[in-house]
Parts: C-alpha cells; sequence; structure tokens
C-alpha cells in the first residue's frame, strides 16, 4: 500500500514538474517583446537566497521573509535587515552563458540568480501574456513579482508560462534561479566531454495572445502521399470549440477552413499536385497562415518525404547520402553557449564549405536558430536527446525527464522539415535497464512524432568469431529505423593504419550512418603522419577511415567527430588540449586543418 502510494506520488510530481501544457506554437515568429540583454546577477553556491539555515525552501515558509531572493526585497527603514541588492550587482549579458562572459566563474557550476525590471502594458486588456525561455542551463525556478511561476528541468528546450494573472503596468520583476550543477540523475548526467555551460543561454521574450489562440499545429506532408498535406491545429481557450481556422498557402492556392471539435482540434488532409519539394539543393518554404477570428501565427514550412527503404535513405522518394559533420551548440565568433543566428549562421555556412548537405546538432537540442537557418540553407538535420554514457536508467524521474525534453523539442521543431532524424541517446551501455528505457523513449517519440526516422549514436562490437572484424551487437538496433554508431578507429582504437585490416559486418539490412569518426589536431602544428596531435596525423587517419568505411554496404552517411574544436574541462594536456577538444576540422579560430580538406573532397567525389 505504502509503495503504490509513494508511486502515485512520484508519477503526480512528475506529471505537474513537466506538463507546462499549453505550449505556444511558433513562439520564434510570433510578436514579442524581447527581454534580452544585461540582467543583474547574484552568485549563489550555498543557496541562500533559496533556503533558510535551517536548509528550508523560503518558498515553503510563511512569511516568506527578507533572505528569500526571488522578493527582491528592499530595505524599508533603519531596522529592516536585508542582505542582498539586485540593483546593486553586476550584470550578465541574456542570452549568454556566465563562463565564458565572467573569468571568475569560468569553472563556475551553481546557482546564479538573475533579476530583471520591465514595465508592459497590454495591448487588448482580455489578451493573455506569457514569458518564453528558449532555454535555460540546467534547473531553473521562476518567479514574477515575488510570485513562483514555476520549475523546468533540462537545458536545451523551449518553457514558458503565463504570467496575465500577476503582471503590472509598471516596475514588474523577473528574478530566475538558474543551477547548472550536474547530478547522478540528470540528463545529462554527471560525466560528459563539453564544458556545462551556465545561464539563460537563449532568447527571453514576452508574448501576447488572444484569449483563445492556436497552441500547438503539425503541417507536414503525408508519409505515404506527397500530394497530401496532413496536420493537426489545436486552439486554447474558452472558445477554442467550434471555432473556425481559415489556413492559407497562397504560393499552392490554398484557402480553406476548418471548424475545431469539443476539444479545440482540427486533424485535416489537403490534396495538392504542385507542392515544390523541400530539399538540400532546393530549400522550398512556404508561407503558411493559420487565422481565427481573435488569432493568427504565419510560418515559413517546407514539404518533404522521408524514409529509411531497407539500407537506403529516400528524400522525396530519392535515394541521398547524408554528407555531414557533428556540431557542438558553441559560438564559433566569441566562445561560450551559440546563442545568435549569426552564429547559426557562421557554423552552417562552415559545414557548406566542407560540402556538407547534413549536420549532426550533438548531443542536445541546439538553439531555434539553427534549425530555422537548417530548413532556409538546406541543411538536413539530426537532432538528439541528451541521453549520454551513463543515465541513471532505473530512475523514473530520470526517465520523465529525458520524455519531457524530447517532448519539448518535437513540439518546437516538428515543422521543420530540415530535421529528419531524432536521435534517442549517444554511447550508451547496453543493459536491461537502458533497453526498456530507450525502448520506451523510442515509443513515446513515435507518438509524438511519426513523420521522422529514429536512430541513436550507438557502439561498435568486436566479431564474436570473425577476426579483425567490426559488427553491430546492441538489441536496440533492432528497433531504430536508423543504425548509427560512433568509431574511433586510428584515434582511441588503435593508429590509422589499422583502418586496412578491418572488415565490418553489419547484420542489420537498414541505412548506416557513422555518427562519429575522428581524431585531434593543434592547427598549425605539422609533423610526420605516425605523429599524434599533428595536422598529418588527422588527414591521414582520415584518408583511412573513408577508405575504410566505405567498404559498409549500407553506408547511407557520416557527420565526423567534429566541425569546430570545442571547449570540454576533460582535455588538458597543455599547449595541445588547453581545455579544447581538438577533434575539430576547424580550429576555434576558423583555421581549416589538413583534414578539413580530405573531408570536402570526398564529399565532392559523393
Ligand atoms: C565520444 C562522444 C563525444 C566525445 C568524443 C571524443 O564519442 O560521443 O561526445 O567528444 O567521443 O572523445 O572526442
Amino acid at each position: 500500500m505504502k509503495k503504490t502510494y509513494l508511486l502515485f506520488c512520484t508519477v503526480f510530481f512528475l506529471q505537474i514538474l513537466y506538463s507546462q501544457e499549453p505550449f505556444i506554437a511558433n513562439a520564434y515568429l510570433r510578436n514579442s517583446t524581447s527581454l534580452n540583454g544585461y540582467w543583474k546577477y547574484i552568485v549563489d553556491p550555498y543557496e541562500n537566497g533559496f533556503y533558510n539555515y535551517r536548509y528550508e525552501p523560503f518558498e515553503n515558509l510563511k512569511p516568506t521573509g527578507n533572505g528569500a531572493f526571488f522578493t527582491n526585497a528592499k530595505r524599508k527603514d533603519f531596522a529592516d535587515l536585508v542582505e542582498y541588492d539586485f540593483d546593486k550587482m553586476d550584470s550578465l549579458q541574456v542570452p549568454g552563458d556566465w563562463n565564458s562572459q565572467k573569468e571568475k566563474l569560468y569553472y563556475y557550476e551553481g546557482t546564479v540568480w538573475y533579476k530583471k525590471s520591465f514595465d508592459y502594458v497590454k495591448k487588448d486588456t482580455k489578451n493573455r501574456v506569457f514569458i518564453y525561455f528558449g532555454g535555460a542551463n540546467y534547473e531553473t525556478d521562476i518567479y514574477l513579482n515575488g510570485k513562483k511561476l514555476g520549475k523546468h528541468i533540462g537545458g536545451f528546450t523551449p518553457f514558458q508560462f503565463e504570467i496575465s494573472h500577476l503582471l503590472k503596468e509598471k516596475d514588474n520583476f523577473i528574478i530566475v534561479k538558474v543551477d547548472n550543477k550536474r547530478t547522478k540523475e540528470g540528463v545529462p548526467t554527471l560525466n560528459t566531454d563539453w564544458w556545462n555551460y551556465g545561464g539563460i543561454t537563449r532568447d527571453v521574450k514576452l508574448i501576447e495572445t488572444p484569449e483563445t489562440y492556436i497552441t500547438d499545429y503539425q503541417i507536414q506532408l503525408d508519409v505515404k502521399n506527397q500530394n497530401i498535406i496532413s496536420g493537426k491545429i489545436k486552439l486554447s481557450g474558452t472558445t477554442k470549440a467550434n471555432t473556425n481556422v481559415v489556413l492559407e498557402i497562397d504560393e499552392l492556392d490554398i484557402k480553406q477552413t476548418f471548424t475545431t471539435d469539443k476539444e479545440g482540434r482540427i486533424n485535416f488532409k489537403i490534396k495538392n499536385n504542385n507542392i515544390s519539394y523541400w530539399s538540400p539543393s532546393n530549400p522550398k518554404l512556404y508561407k503558411v497562415i493559420l487565422r481565427t477570428h481573435q488569432d493568427q501565427v504565419i510560418d515559413s514550412i517546407g514539404f518533404r518525404t522521408i524514409e529509411a527503404k531497407e539500407s537506403t535513405i529516400l528524400l522525396n522518394g530519392e535515394s541521398i547520402f547524408l554528407k555531414g559533420i557533428s556540431i557542438h551548440e558553441e559560438s564559433p565568433i566569441k566562445g561560450g553557449r551559440s546563442a545568435s543566428i549569426e552564429d547559426a549562421i557562421q557554423l552552417l555556412e562552415y559545414a557548406k564549405s566542407l560540402g556538407c548537405n547534413y549536420v549532426r546538432l550533438a548531443h542536445y537540442p541546439h538553439n531555434e536558430h539553427m534549425v530555422r537557418m537548417a530548413d532556409k540553407m538546406g541543411m538536413l538535420v539530426w537532432e538528439e536527446n541528451p541521453v549520454y554514457w551513463t543515465i541513471d536508467w532505473n530512475n523514473s524521474k530520470t526517465y520523465a525527464n529525458a520524455q519531457n525534453q524530447m517532448a519539448e523539442v518535437i513540439h518546437r521543431d516538428k515543422n521543420r522539415a530540415s530535421v529528419i532524424i531524432w536521435s534517442m541517446a549517444n554511447e550508451t551501455p547496453t543493459s536491461k535497464a537502458r533497453n526498456k528505457f530507450l525502448n520506451q523513449l523510442l515509443q513515446f517519440t513515435r507518438t509524438k512524432d511519426s513523420t521522422r526516422l529514429i536512430s541513436a549514436a550507438l557502439e561498435i562490437q568486436e566479431h564474436p568469431t570473425l577476426p579483425n572484424t567490426k559488427t553491430i551487437m546492441d538489441s536496440f538496433a533492432d528497433a531504430v529505423d536508423i543504425l548509427s554508431f560512433n568509431q574511433y578507429i586510428g584515434w582511441y582504437d588503435g593508429t590509422p593504419e589499422k583502418c586496412a585490416t578491418i572488415n565490418w559486418k553489419i547484420n542489420q539490412n537498414k541505412p548506416v550512418i557513422i555518427s562519429e569518426f575522428g581524431g585531434g589536431a593543434k592547427f598549425g602544428l605539422h609533423g610526420i603522419k605516425e605523429d599524434r596531435w599533428t595536422e598529418e596525423y588527422q588527414e591521414f587517419l582520415y584518408q583511412e577511415n573513408l577508405k575504410m568505411l566505405s567498404r559498409i554496404e549500407q553506408l547511407s552517411g557520416m557527420s565526423p567527430w567534429i566541425l569546430v574544436d570545442f571547449k570540454s574541462p576533460r582535455r588538458v594536456l597543455p599547449g595541445i588540449q588547453d581545455n579544447f577538444n581538438r577533434k575539430g576540422l576547424i580550429s576555434e579560430k576558423g583555421e581549416k586543418k589538413k583534414a578539413f580538406f580530405v573531408l570536402q573532397n570526398y564529399y565532392k567525389s559523393k
């Protein structure tokens, strides 16, 4: 009895924690008021602004008291004791991480409080107002005018809260507690090979909507018929039922009115024979308008189909080889977490100059600029959930967290033609608990979006009987649509010469993508090709790997590790790494290494 009650509480708690319905559809293009810019901050390693000296959360105390930073207390008179003052503090840029902005916060992992004051006059008093965050790493508590709005867990997906009931015309203050401490039960967990940038790392904005507004829609090509546009629309608000919604796609002569059911939902199919299909060589986006008598959203959507047929990937029914590269979300312009459209364009331009038609956004959902620019620039995209290495597989909170992050990125990007693959995980050790976790996540993803392919970056094994033969012995390989794996022959596994000795025995009749291979090189360091860290070693490694991988019959694509050298606290070799993983084909200063041209030539030949 006690056990069931506990389980019920956990699930109920997880429901509240992770259900921030309703979402706001197309927050990226909706009219909004930006709260980006300088925010005051307080570094609070002991979380002194959240807990009292008995480590009880101030939130649960009545009265809350002056100690709680989220009240933004000000000294009222001589006797009043207030031991903090946001307005006298230094500022941090939002969006942005704190590690690359402040030398003293370079290694900092813990809590930082942010405060922003603002005035806001609603366009219409009946309207609703939401505060929207593109993302904040990792655990975020949000307060408006001293009241708790809610909490979000996960560093790479958007979240929003309705603030209509708390908003004033003048002197509002939003206070955000961001804690990027790594935890065993976290997603990702304690150990990663990237810098754990903390902060409000993506855009913050206020979005005003009518009382009943368009909260969700997916408009894509029917998976079975390229001449059918099928979709779902959902309204939220008191007049969501029996409401007309007009769908307009001028260039396709589409203007149709649908009526919502009592739940405020519409499912539709529209036949059209004039669609110009989205592809890397034709990144055609259509202006799509959804309008009700109160609300309107305008989006730009490309129409394409993506399938896996036996060992081939079909884009719009035609076989395609994914000429890719892996990318971390780090600004190639100023370092630190990338957050701007300029960063996105720079990274995708680099990939274009390599001859890519595809990018793997590793190991977590990147900011929305990346997928919006991929749509515009004609770059196919792999998006990944940060289920990385040794996650706490048996922990239901950890699973709910991973599932929620998947739900949030699908909600944000399900109308992006560029996004073709959802990846469940990276390099996770096989076990019963892990398989259950990943299969559950895969099933959940299929229910949320049946139009895209599912994969995961798996690991290779030695073939049990065939010498010098690599294979995949992972039951999750049977569940995915695309079989992907990381392999480091020539770097962690021997030297480049070893490639010539390796055979591959892949039993699954599925498309194979090499999600990672590569080796480190310090730009400008030259020597013989046998000398690690030289550009010649990396060049040789690429030459040998590309020859070796071409021996895989089902090879349908690759995303070598990695486009640009990136920060990692695991990389400490002085004079070479200096906190950079040096497997980039381009240095952090934008300098192209010799291996860059090996891959560029290979893609030219493809
Ligand atoms: C792993 C991992 C990456 C890591 C890379 C490396 O395969 O997926 O996150 O950076 O190897 O060791 O460089």
